[in-house]
Protein backbone atom coordinates (compact mmCIF):
# COMPACT_ATOMS: atom_id res chain seq x y z
CA UNK A 1 0.00 0.00 0.00
CA UNK A 2 1.23 3.23 -0.57
CA UNK A 3 1.17 6.33 2.04
CA UNK A 4 1.18 9.96 1.01
CA UNK A 5 2.47 12.10 3.36
CA UNK A 6 1.93 16.03 3.70
CA UNK A 7 -1.24 14.97 2.46
CA UNK A 8 -2.46 18.45 3.03
CA UNK A 9 -0.20 20.81 1.60
CA UNK A 10 0.42 21.90 -2.35
CA UNK A 11 2.53 19.21 -3.29
CA UNK A 12 1.50 16.30 -0.77
CA UNK A 13 -2.36 16.84 -2.11
CA UNK A 14 -1.55 16.77 -5.75
CA UNK A 15 0.27 13.58 -4.81
CA UNK A 16 -2.48 12.27 -3.02
CA UNK A 17 -4.78 13.06 -5.73
CA UNK A 18 -3.21 10.78 -8.54
CA UNK A 19 -2.50 8.58 -6.41
CA UNK A 20 -6.48 8.01 -5.33
CA UNK A 21 -7.05 7.86 -8.72
CA UNK A 22 -4.66 5.44 -9.82
CA UNK A 23 -5.97 3.63 -6.50
CA UNK A 24 -9.95 3.79 -7.58
CA UNK A 25 -8.85 2.22 -11.01
CA UNK A 26 -7.01 -0.97 -9.78
CA UNK A 27 -9.17 -0.84 -6.68
CA UNK A 28 -6.10 -1.14 -4.47
CA UNK A 29 -5.92 1.40 -1.31
CA UNK A 30 -3.80 4.26 -0.41
CA UNK A 31 -3.28 6.26 3.04
CA UNK A 32 -2.86 9.53 3.57
CA UNK A 33 -1.11 10.98 6.33
CA UNK A 34 -2.00 14.43 8.13
CA UNK A 35 -1.44 16.22 11.23
CA UNK A 36 -4.70 17.17 12.14
CA UNK A 37 -8.79 15.65 11.67
CA UNK A 38 -10.03 18.37 10.12
CA UNK A 39 -7.36 18.21 7.07
CA UNK A 40 -8.11 14.61 7.37
CA UNK A 41 -11.82 15.05 6.90
CA UNK A 42 -10.48 16.12 3.51
CA UNK A 43 -8.86 13.46 2.00
CA UNK A 44 -10.65 12.02 -1.54
CA UNK A 45 -13.14 9.58 -1.52
CA UNK A 46 -11.95 5.73 -0.55
CA UNK A 47 -8.59 6.91 0.95
CA UNK A 48 -7.74 5.98 4.10
CA UNK A 49 -6.29 8.57 6.67
CA UNK A 50 -3.66 8.21 9.35
CA UNK A 51 -2.47 10.97 12.09
CA UNK A 52 0.93 11.25 12.69
CA UNK A 53 4.13 13.75 12.90
CA UNK A 54 7.32 13.32 11.88
CA UNK A 55 8.27 15.13 14.96
CA UNK A 56 6.49 12.37 17.30
CA UNK A 57 8.64 9.33 16.77
CA UNK A 58 6.33 6.81 18.21
CA UNK A 59 3.19 7.64 15.91
CA UNK A 60 4.98 6.71 12.52
CA UNK A 61 5.54 2.78 12.79
CA UNK A 62 1.18 3.18 12.83
CA UNK A 63 1.05 5.50 9.96
CA UNK A 64 3.66 3.02 8.06
CA UNK A 65 1.57 -0.12 8.69
CA UNK A 66 1.41 -2.36 5.88
CA UNK A 67 2.82 0.52 3.94
CA UNK A 68 5.17 -0.68 0.50
CA UNK A 69 6.07 2.64 -0.60
CA UNK A 70 6.13 6.42 0.37
CA UNK A 71 5.73 9.80 -0.78
CA UNK A 72 7.68 11.99 1.50
CA UNK A 73 7.66 15.86 1.93
CA UNK A 74 7.43 18.59 4.58
CA UNK A 75 7.07 21.98 4.48
CA UNK A 76 9.92 24.01 3.68
CA UNK A 77 10.92 24.62 7.34
CA UNK A 78 14.56 24.42 9.20
CA UNK A 79 13.42 21.45 11.00
CA UNK A 80 12.85 19.52 7.32
CA UNK A 81 16.00 17.81 7.62
CA UNK A 82 15.68 16.47 11.46
CA UNK A 83 11.93 15.65 10.10
CA UNK A 84 12.75 14.06 7.49
CA UNK A 85 15.16 11.96 8.55
CA UNK A 86 13.19 10.76 11.09
CA UNK A 87 10.93 9.70 8.70
CA UNK A 88 13.37 7.81 6.82
CA UNK A 89 14.48 5.98 10.16
CA UNK A 90 10.78 5.05 10.58
CA UNK A 91 10.44 3.57 7.16
CA UNK A 92 13.84 1.55 7.60
CA UNK A 93 11.98 0.26 10.40
CA UNK A 94 9.06 -0.74 9.12
CA UNK A 95 10.63 -2.05 6.21
CA UNK A 96 9.07 -0.03 3.56
CA UNK A 97 10.37 -0.82 -0.14
CA UNK A 98 10.63 2.20 -1.89
CA UNK A 99 10.54 6.09 -1.15
CA UNK A 100 9.91 8.84 -3.66
CA UNK A 101 11.11 12.10 -1.88
CA UNK A 102 10.14 15.59 -2.66
CA UNK A 103 13.71 17.15 -3.27
CA UNK A 104 14.71 20.49 -5.28
CA UNK A 105 15.86 22.29 -7.89
CA UNK A 106 19.65 23.23 -7.16
CA UNK A 107 19.87 19.82 -4.61
CA UNK A 108 23.11 18.67 -6.96
CA UNK A 109 25.35 21.60 -6.15
CA UNK A 110 24.24 24.45 -4.46
CA UNK A 111 25.18 24.59 -0.79
CA UNK A 112 22.69 26.73 0.20
CA UNK A 113 19.32 27.13 0.96
CA UNK A 114 16.29 24.61 0.65
CA UNK A 115 18.47 22.74 -1.52
CA UNK A 116 21.21 22.24 0.73
CA UNK A 117 18.66 20.90 3.15
CA UNK A 118 17.42 18.23 1.09
CA UNK A 119 20.62 17.42 -0.25
CA UNK A 120 21.20 15.97 3.14
CA UNK A 121 17.61 14.29 3.10
CA UNK A 122 19.06 12.82 -0.09
CA UNK A 123 21.82 11.85 0.91
CA UNK A 124 20.56 9.69 4.15
CA UNK A 125 17.85 8.29 1.87
CA UNK A 126 21.05 6.85 0.06
CA UNK A 127 22.75 5.65 2.94
CA UNK A 128 19.81 2.82 3.45
CA UNK A 129 19.11 0.46 1.19
CA UNK A 130 15.80 1.38 0.42
CA UNK A 131 15.04 1.51 -2.72
CA UNK A 132 14.13 5.33 -4.04
CA UNK A 133 13.09 8.38 -6.73
CA UNK A 134 14.42 11.51 -6.10
CA UNK A 135 12.33 14.66 -7.51
CA UNK A 136 13.76 17.82 -8.09
CA UNK A 137 11.48 20.48 -9.50
CA UNK A 138 11.97 23.72 -10.68
CA UNK A 139 9.58 26.57 -9.16
CA UNK A 140 5.96 25.98 -9.12
CA UNK A 141 3.39 27.57 -11.30
CA UNK A 142 1.59 27.45 -8.08
CA UNK A 143 3.97 29.99 -6.21
CA UNK A 144 2.52 32.94 -8.62
CA UNK A 145 -1.12 32.35 -6.59
CA UNK A 146 0.99 32.65 -3.42
CA UNK A 147 3.91 35.09 -3.20
CA UNK A 148 2.37 37.03 -6.30
CA UNK A 149 -1.17 37.47 -6.43
CA UNK A 150 -2.06 39.47 -3.21
CA UNK A 151 0.25 42.25 -4.09
CA UNK A 152 -1.17 42.43 -7.79
CA UNK A 153 -4.55 42.34 -6.73
CA UNK A 154 -3.62 45.07 -4.38
CA UNK A 155 -1.22 47.13 -6.54
CA UNK A 156 -1.51 45.63 -9.92
CA UNK A 157 2.66 45.01 -9.39
CA UNK A 158 4.67 42.57 -7.84
CA UNK A 159 8.26 43.20 -6.97
CA UNK A 160 11.72 40.97 -6.32
CA UNK A 161 15.54 41.22 -7.42
CA UNK A 162 15.47 39.07 -10.23
CA UNK A 163 16.76 40.83 -12.69
CA UNK A 164 16.40 39.20 -16.13
CA UNK A 165 16.82 36.08 -14.59
CA UNK A 166 14.75 32.72 -16.19
CA UNK A 167 12.59 30.63 -14.58
CA UNK A 168 11.34 27.03 -16.05
CA UNK A 169 8.39 26.82 -13.94
CA UNK A 170 6.44 23.60 -13.86
CA UNK A 171 3.00 22.76 -12.06
CA UNK A 172 2.81 20.76 -9.20
CA UNK A 173 -0.03 18.93 -10.99
CA UNK A 174 2.72 17.54 -13.69
CA UNK A 175 4.96 16.94 -10.79
CA UNK A 176 2.15 14.82 -9.30
CA UNK A 177 1.92 12.50 -12.17
CA UNK A 178 5.59 11.96 -12.08
CA UNK A 179 5.40 10.94 -8.10
CA UNK A 180 2.85 8.39 -8.57
CA UNK A 181 4.38 6.67 -11.54
CA UNK A 182 7.60 6.46 -9.54
CA UNK A 183 5.74 5.31 -6.28
CA UNK A 184 5.98 2.20 -8.46
CA UNK A 185 9.41 1.75 -8.17
CA UNK A 186 10.82 -0.38 -11.28
CA UNK A 187 12.22 1.67 -13.99
CA UNK A 188 12.34 4.61 -11.39
CA UNK A 189 14.25 3.06 -9.13
CA UNK A 190 17.14 4.55 -8.15
CA UNK A 191 16.53 7.66 -10.41
CA UNK A 192 17.05 11.57 -9.27
CA UNK A 193 14.78 13.42 -11.67
CA UNK A 194 15.44 17.11 -12.16
CA UNK A 195 12.20 18.39 -13.50
CA UNK A 196 11.81 22.05 -15.67
CA UNK A 197 8.75 23.19 -16.99
CA UNK A 198 8.06 24.32 -21.01
CA UNK A 199 9.07 27.53 -21.05
CA UNK A 200 12.10 29.77 -19.38
CA UNK A 201 9.81 33.18 -18.52
CA UNK A 202 11.91 36.60 -17.05
CA UNK A 203 9.55 38.26 -14.26
CA UNK A 204 8.52 40.39 -16.80
CA UNK A 205 7.71 38.27 -19.45
CA UNK A 206 5.42 36.32 -16.54
CA UNK A 207 3.91 39.58 -15.65
CA UNK A 208 3.04 40.47 -19.17
CA UNK A 209 1.47 36.77 -18.86
CA UNK A 210 -0.82 37.56 -16.19
CA UNK A 211 -1.75 41.26 -17.77
CA UNK A 212 -2.72 39.49 -20.62
CA UNK A 213 -4.85 36.21 -18.80
CA UNK A 214 -6.22 38.95 -15.71
CA UNK A 215 -7.47 41.37 -18.43
CA UNK A 216 -5.73 44.02 -16.37
CA UNK A 217 -2.02 45.77 -16.12
CA UNK A 218 0.51 44.03 -14.40
CA UNK A 219 4.06 45.38 -13.90
CA UNK A 220 6.90 43.13 -12.41
CA UNK A 221 9.17 45.99 -10.60
CA UNK A 222 12.66 45.22 -10.27
CA UNK A 223 14.13 46.02 -6.84
CA UNK A 224 17.66 45.18 -5.15
CA UNK A 225 17.96 42.81 -2.57
CA UNK A 226 17.97 44.63 0.51
CA UNK A 227 14.98 46.25 -0.47
CA UNK A 228 13.02 43.44 -0.97
CA UNK A 229 14.39 41.68 2.83
CA UNK A 230 12.75 44.84 4.34
CA UNK A 231 9.25 44.18 2.57
CA UNK A 232 9.56 40.95 3.64
CA UNK A 233 10.20 41.71 7.21
CA UNK A 234 7.72 44.32 6.89
CA UNK A 235 5.10 41.90 5.98
CA UNK A 236 5.40 39.30 8.86
CA UNK A 237 7.95 37.20 7.20
CA UNK A 238 10.63 35.10 9.89
CA UNK A 239 13.86 36.62 9.39
CA UNK A 240 15.34 32.72 8.67
CA UNK A 241 12.56 32.69 5.77
CA UNK A 242 13.51 36.26 3.91
CA UNK A 243 17.08 34.95 4.24
CA UNK A 244 16.48 31.62 2.83
CA UNK A 245 14.34 32.48 0.08
CA UNK A 246 16.83 35.76 -0.69
CA UNK A 247 19.41 32.95 -0.83
CA UNK A 248 17.42 30.82 -3.17
CA UNK A 249 17.07 33.39 -5.44
CA UNK A 250 21.00 34.37 -5.79
CA UNK A 251 20.64 30.72 -7.43
CA UNK A 252 18.08 31.62 -9.88
CA UNK A 253 20.04 34.81 -10.64
CA UNK A 254 23.23 32.98 -11.20
CA UNK A 255 21.06 31.74 -14.15
CA UNK A 256 20.52 28.26 -13.12
CA UNK A 257 16.99 28.43 -12.91
CA UNK A 258 16.28 28.35 -16.48
CA UNK A 259 16.95 24.72 -18.26
CA UNK A 260 14.07 23.93 -20.51
CA UNK A 261 14.61 19.86 -21.45
CA UNK A 262 12.54 17.12 -22.08
CA UNK A 263 12.39 14.72 -19.54
CA UNK A 264 9.38 15.93 -17.89
CA UNK A 265 7.25 15.49 -21.50
CA UNK A 266 8.81 12.07 -21.77
CA UNK A 267 8.42 10.97 -18.33
CA UNK A 268 4.62 12.19 -18.13
CA UNK A 269 3.89 10.58 -21.85
CA UNK A 270 2.35 14.38 -23.30
CA UNK A 271 3.11 18.05 -23.06
CA UNK A 272 3.64 19.56 -19.61
CA UNK A 273 1.34 21.68 -18.41
CA UNK A 274 2.33 25.77 -19.54
CA UNK A 275 2.42 28.92 -18.01
CA UNK A 276 -0.69 30.21 -20.30
CA UNK A 277 -2.63 27.29 -19.35
CA UNK A 278 -2.22 28.10 -15.66
CA UNK A 279 -2.61 30.94 -16.03
CA UNK A 280 -5.83 30.99 -17.73
CA UNK A 281 -7.57 28.80 -15.32
CA UNK A 282 -6.36 30.71 -12.15
CA UNK A 283 -6.59 34.48 -13.80
CA UNK A 284 -9.31 35.54 -11.37
CA UNK A 285 -6.58 35.06 -8.52
CA UNK A 286 -4.74 37.67 -10.01
CA UNK A 287 -8.14 40.53 -10.17
CA UNK A 288 -10.02 41.86 -12.90
CA UNK A 289 -9.57 45.04 -14.21
CA UNK A 290 -12.58 46.71 -12.72
CA UNK A 291 -11.48 45.30 -9.22
CA UNK A 292 -8.17 47.15 -9.77
CA UNK A 293 -10.25 50.45 -10.82
CA UNK A 294 -12.38 50.05 -7.92
CA UNK A 295 -9.76 50.04 -5.65
CA UNK A 296 -8.04 53.09 -6.83
CA UNK A 297 -10.89 54.98 -6.84
N1 LIG B 1 7.45 26.11 -4.05
C1 LIG B 1 8.31 25.72 -4.97
O1 LIG B 1 8.42 26.33 -6.04
C2 LIG B 1 9.18 24.51 -4.73
C3 LIG B 1 10.06 24.12 -5.74
C4 LIG B 1 10.84 22.97 -5.54
C5 LIG B 1 10.74 22.25 -4.35
N2 LIG B 1 9.86 22.67 -3.39
C6 LIG B 1 9.78 21.85 -2.15
O2 LIG B 1 8.49 21.22 -2.13
C7 LIG B 1 8.20 20.86 -0.80
C8 LIG B 1 6.71 20.96 -0.53
O3 LIG B 1 6.26 22.24 -0.74
P1 LIG B 1 4.73 22.58 -0.49
O4 LIG B 1 4.50 23.92 -1.10
O5 LIG B 1 3.87 21.44 -0.87
O6 LIG B 1 4.72 22.72 1.11
P2 LIG B 1 3.45 22.85 2.05
O7 LIG B 1 2.26 23.29 1.29
O8 LIG B 1 3.91 23.64 3.23
O9 LIG B 1 3.16 21.34 2.51
C9 LIG B 1 4.01 20.70 3.40
C10 LIG B 1 3.34 19.52 4.04
O10 LIG B 1 4.23 18.99 5.05
C11 LIG B 1 3.46 18.74 6.22
N3 LIG B 1 4.28 18.79 7.43
C12 LIG B 1 4.94 19.85 7.95
N4 LIG B 1 5.52 19.52 9.12
C13 LIG B 1 5.20 18.22 9.35
C14 LIG B 1 5.46 17.32 10.39
N5 LIG B 1 6.16 17.67 11.49
N6 LIG B 1 4.97 16.06 10.32
C15 LIG B 1 4.23 15.68 9.23
N7 LIG B 1 3.93 16.49 8.21
C16 LIG B 1 4.41 17.76 8.27
C17 LIG B 1 2.44 19.85 6.23
O11 LIG B 1 1.39 19.49 7.11
P3 LIG B 1 0.53 20.61 7.93
O12 LIG B 1 -0.54 21.09 7.00
O13 LIG B 1 0.02 19.86 9.09
O14 LIG B 1 1.51 21.70 8.30
C18 LIG B 1 2.03 19.88 4.76
O15 LIG B 1 1.08 18.89 4.51
C19 LIG B 1 9.08 21.72 0.12
O16 LIG B 1 9.98 20.89 0.80
C20 LIG B 1 9.82 22.64 -0.85
O17 LIG B 1 11.15 22.91 -0.46
C21 LIG B 1 9.08 23.77 -3.56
Amino acid sequence: MILVTGASGTMGKAVLNEVAKEAAKTGENCRAMYRSDTEAAKAPAGTSTVIADFAKKDTLPTALQDITSVYLVCSPIPQLVELEWNMIDACVAAGVKHIVLSSAMGAREYRKSFPSWHRTVEDKLKSTKISFTILRPNSFHQNALTYYAPSIRSKGTFSASMGNACVSFLDVRDIAVVAAKSLAGGEHSGKTYELNGPEALTYSELAAKISQHAGRPVQYVNIPAAAQRKAMLDQGMPEWQADVLLDLQAYYVSGKGGKVDGLLEQLLGRPPISMDQFLAEFANAFGTRSQADAAIA
